[in-house]
């Protein structure tokens, strides 16, 4: 029995960053993103009871590497007592650097094989699942600004509004393909041991929130850019800030911030965020989007952009 599901990377406007439980990979803090409309991943997911056990393809090429986090992940969705599985993914954008492609991965996989395993499941349940293997995935189950709220004893994710509604585009200026050398897990677990203000970001993390919430709500886009960068900057210096250091940033990561500063300068109506990788994105008013591209391909060090709008959220893909 298979399926296929295809789901889109989220990027953070107020990012989860430092988990609470990390057996089952619960948050420390709620977050607040936007799920993206052209870059995507597709996952086929196929049961087969002949199977000695699971086997992994991205992007035609096997990935035994990958697989224990996908085999876990399908023993959550589908019982550890499973078939074993064949998985298949597409993704059409840079794998592992800070473009978010385990959230759109992770989401992809839960939504196919729950689908394959023939069990029907809510939106809610979904993203639980989905946040079990990538605490940002969970975001990705819903389309348009997504808000993750840790609740006493799981996560809830909500939408906060649709793409329809506030269609801001989002452009990513890749300043360096190759994966990172520390993930996104190992660097929180380095912030919440050893960084002196891990417990300050925990605190003021309701208060941004809050401001991010109500600037979504009214649609300010000049609030929203505010609350955004602060909480961006905020997160990576929780990192630089640690021992070791933890620094995702790379000359050309700079030189986009000048440039979003400059564009802002002039008037256009963008502001910049960056995860867990050297890669800058700006999300801008769409009067705006034309403008923000031309400069942030012309800025030294940045290999190439990708430009998307607002999209939806994971789905099943209906396919012969
Ligand atoms: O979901 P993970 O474990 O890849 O962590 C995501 C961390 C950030 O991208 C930096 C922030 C976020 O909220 O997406």
């Amino acid at each position: 029995m298979g399926a296929i599901a295809r789901a889109r990377p989220n990027i953070a406007l107020i990012k989860y960053w430092g988990k609470r439980d990390r057996d089952r990979n619960l948050p420390a803090v709620g977050s607040i993103s936007i799920t993206l409309e052209d870059l995507y991943t597709e996952m086929a997911v196929e049961f087969d009871a002949d199977l000695a056990e699971d086997s992994l393809v991205v992007n035609d090429e096997d990935s035994p590497g990958l697989l224990p986090r996908i085999s876990r992940s399908l023993d959550a969705v589908a019982g550890n007592s499973r078939p074993r599985a064949r998985v298949r993914s597409e993704c059409n954008f840079p794998i592992a650097a800070g473009l978010a492609s385990s959230a759109s991965a992770f989401a992809a996989l839960v939504v196919a094989a729950s689908a394959a395993a023939g069990r029907d499941r809510s939106v809610a349940e979904l993203a639980s699942l989905a946040g079990f293997a990538s605490g940002s995935a969970a975001r990705s189950l819903y389309g348009g600004f997504v808000e993750l709220r840790n609740g006493d004893d799981d996560i809830a994710v909500e939408s906060l509004a649709d793409a329809a509604d506030w269609p801001l585009r989002v452009i990513a200026a890749v300043t360096a393909s190759a994966p990172k050398p520390v993930s996104s897990g190992e660097a929180m677990e380095i912030s919440r041991r050893a960084s002196p203000f891990y417990r300050r970001w925990l605190d003021e993390q309701p208060a941004d929130l809050e401001l991010a919430r109500s600037a979504i709500a009214a649609r300010d886009f000049s609030k929203l850019a505010d609350v955004a960068e602060h909480n961006c900057l905020k997160m990576h210096s929780v990192m630089w800030a640690s021992r070791p250091p933890v620094v995702y940033w790379n000359a050309a990561t700079l030189s986009c911030l000048q440039t979003v500063r400059d564009l802002q300068s002039r008037g256009h109506g963008v502001f910049f965020t960056i995860d867990a990788g050297p890669q800058v994105k700006a999300v801008c008013l769409q009067g705006a989007a034309a403008e923000v591209a031309d400069a942030l391909a012309q800025t030294p060090g940045v290999e190439s952009v990708l430009a998307s709008g607002i999209g939806a959220g994971a789905a099943l893909v209906d396919k012969p």
